[in-house]
């Protein structure tokens, strides 16, 4: 069974305040690039998985998709998303990536927001998703980048020059990773680069799109706090189709 960190009060509390919480898919900076990875979401049969309050989900009703499925593992983010609001193509369900299974051939899209470094055994839930795909599906993801976790202190500091550093170490060895952010204790599962696209391309992927994200010119100037994130990347954007 998987961490559930989501349902923990003081985690929940403390998520509930980031802009992305607040704002919705808005207050969230790689949102554009995600965007710009999907098809035309109209007509469309549709899982979100990791789908946290919904925002995708509603996103995805919205622009005209035949049906959205939205699972997650926290009962906390899933009553948070119902109380958003339900239209008639969509439905949530509880259910831990690490042992789903989604009937065979069902949707035209997998979406995956910023869940997968919570997944133990991504290989099982990629195949997982392949066969739940129907011919020529697509599956767009987002995760932390492994840049980004790989760490065991995964904070800036700075050299003597006062030149800011990410102290990247253990990249090389795979695993769980424990980070204290928002609450103490939050397992992650740190894979490199190379792993996860191979494990994509064992699955029986295509991969169309990878991207190390880095926000636009125009998103730092908005919010120059975001300079520091041409350091290292943070997220890893995929599209593949079966
Ligand atoms: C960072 S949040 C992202 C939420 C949403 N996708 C978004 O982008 O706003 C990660 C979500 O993944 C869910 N999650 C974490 N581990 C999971 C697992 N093993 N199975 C299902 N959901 C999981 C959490 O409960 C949480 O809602």
């Amino acid at each position: 069974m998987a961490q559930n960190i989501y349902d923990q009060p003081t985690f929940f509390e403390g998520y509930s305040k980031l802009p992305r919480s607040v704002e919705g898919l808005d207050g969230a900076t790689e949102w554009p690039a995600m965007r710009a990875l999907l098809p035309p979401l109209a007509g469309l049969d549709i899982a979100d998985l990791g789908c946290g309050y919904g925002w995708f989900c509603r996103f995805a009703a919205g622009e005209g998709a035949r049906s959205v499925l939205g699972i997650d593992l926290s009962e906390r983010m899933l009553d948070r998303a119902r109380a958003e609001g339900v239209s008639a193509s969509m439905r949530y369900e509880r259910g831990d990536l690490d042992r789903l299974e989604l009937p065979a051939a069902a949707f035209d899209l997998v979406y995956s927001s910023l869940a997968l470094h919570y997944v133990e055994d991504a290989g099982r839930l990629l195949a997982e998703i392949h066969r739940s795909l129907k011919p020529g599906g697509r599956l767009v993801f987002s995760t932390e980048h492994p840049i980004y976790m790989a760490p065991s202190r995964p904070g800036f500091t700075s050299d003597g020059e006062g030149r800011r550093i990410w102290p990247l170490d253990r990249y090389l060895v795979e695993g769980p990773r424990t980070t204290d952010w928002l609450a103490d204790g939050v397992i992650k599962h740190h894979r490199t680069l190379g792993t996860t696209l191979n494990l994509l391309i064992a699955a029986g992927f295509r991969l169309d799109h990878v991207e190390e994200f880095c926000p636009t010119e125009a998103q730092i100037a908005a919010r120059p706090e975001l300079e520091e994130e041409r350091d290292r990347p943070m997220f890893l954007l995929v599209a593949a189709t079966r």
